[in-house]
């Protein structure tokens, strides 16, 4: 029985300590409860939310004990059902994302809960599969449900995605694409033509003046931003964007939920939009589907084995990673 078994697990014990305090153990596998399903991990993508909670952004609601295996983005197979579970059986191959409360993906086995869990179609790696939880779920539902650009190629929107080149950026050119907006994009030189390639119709270098100013090469005023990069004052975007426009910051700050609040109360048309991902099957079940269909393709920035955590969770820390940070678990046994 899996449930008796060993696994090797990466956790934490407290707040702060970065990589170094990521430690190897071996503990019991979880058991499945009802409506969960026990998997054999195959991958997990990392995302800047599971070190900022490391950090300490969510004290003291996240996490919710220690020690804390991090990582909620999973590909895996299934290995154990539930009670009540009839949806999956052994053998499935699935995508979840794993309540950030608990976390969990850093581990060869893990428990989802059905109301995350989709089937990964074949033609969906496990790789692949396990980078679009959050991030991909965070484009989409900016792109689609806050900014207003529906998936069917009818939009004329004039679109910023800043830091466009890192996990949520790279799907979110793509999405906006899809749903036929005009793109202009912010990356490092280094990524503009990656950038370019995925879709974007205008790519600036962050680095330049230009790219500081936010300014579309083609003179374009911005209808929407998906504003992926950190730490812009709204005074920033307010010169480029159309008269009636919304900023969606995927990472407020204290500042930017005064602003938000300010510029809810004055009723001003150039909004500031928080943004919070919701963790819905249905899209995560879209996503899988744009993948395979070959209509969403995921930029993968480095592969680490789980022996190797460490390294995955200072190259997403370090925050130039373009594309996804992933944890493989192929060669992996137990310690
Ligand atoms: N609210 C939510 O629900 C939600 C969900 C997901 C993510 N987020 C947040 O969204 C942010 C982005 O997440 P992510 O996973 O995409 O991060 P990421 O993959 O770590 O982003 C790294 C990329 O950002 C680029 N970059 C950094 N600063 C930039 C700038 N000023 N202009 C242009 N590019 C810049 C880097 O390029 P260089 O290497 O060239 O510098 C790198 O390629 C994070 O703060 C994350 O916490 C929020």
């Amino acid at each position: 029985m899996a449930e008796s078994k060993l696994m090797h697990a990466v956790q934490y014990s407290s707040y702060g300590g970065g990589p170094s305090a990521l430690k190897h153990v071996n503990i019991s596998v979880p058991t499945p409860k009802k409506d969960e399903v026990l998997i054999k991990v195959e991958a997990a993508s990392v995302n800047p939310v599971d070190w900022k909670i490391q950090s300490g952004i969510l004290r003291p609601f996240m996490p919710s004990k220690f020690p804390y295996i991090p990582g909620t983005d999973v590909a895996g197979e299934v290995v154990a059902v539930g009670p009540g579970v009839s949806t999956f059986s052994v053998g499935d191959k699935i995508v979840t994302w794993l309540d950030l409360k608990t976390g969990g993906s850093f581990a060869e086995y893990a428990v989802a809960h059905l109301k995350f869990t989709v089937k990964r179609p074949a033609e969906v790696t496990a790789i692949d599969g396990s980078c679009l939880p959050v991030a991909g779920l965070t484009a989409l539902q900016s792109i689609r449900d806050t900014a207003g650009i529906k998936l069917d190629g009818s939009s004329n929107a004039n679109l910023l995605i800043t830091a466009a080149s890192g996990g949520v950026g790279l799907y979110a050119v793509q999405i906006a694409k899809l749903g036929g907006a005009h793109v202009t994009a912010t990356c490092g030189a280094r990524n503009i033509e990656l950038v370019k390639s995925l879709g974007a119709d205008e790519v600036i270098d962050y680095k330049t003046a230009e790219g500081d100013a936010l300014k579309s090469p083609s003179g374009r005023l911005y209808d929407a931003v998906i504003h992926c990069a950190t730490g812009f004052p709204f005074s920033k975007f307010s010169p480029n964007l159309k008269p009636v426009a919304k900023v969606i910051d995927l990472t407020p700050s204290f500042s930017s939920v005064v602003t938000t609040a300010v510029r809810k109360l004055t009723f001003a048309k150039q909004q500031l939009v928080m943004f919070m991902m919701t963790p819905r099957r249905k899209d995560l079940a879209l996503l899988a589907d744009l993948v395979k269909e070959g209509k969403l393709k995921t930029i993968v920035d480095s592969q680490h084995p789980l022996s190797k955590a460490e390294e995955a969770w200072a190259r997403s820390k370090g925050g130039h990673a373009t594309g996804k940070v992933v944890v493989t678990f192929d060669t992996e046994s137990s310690m």
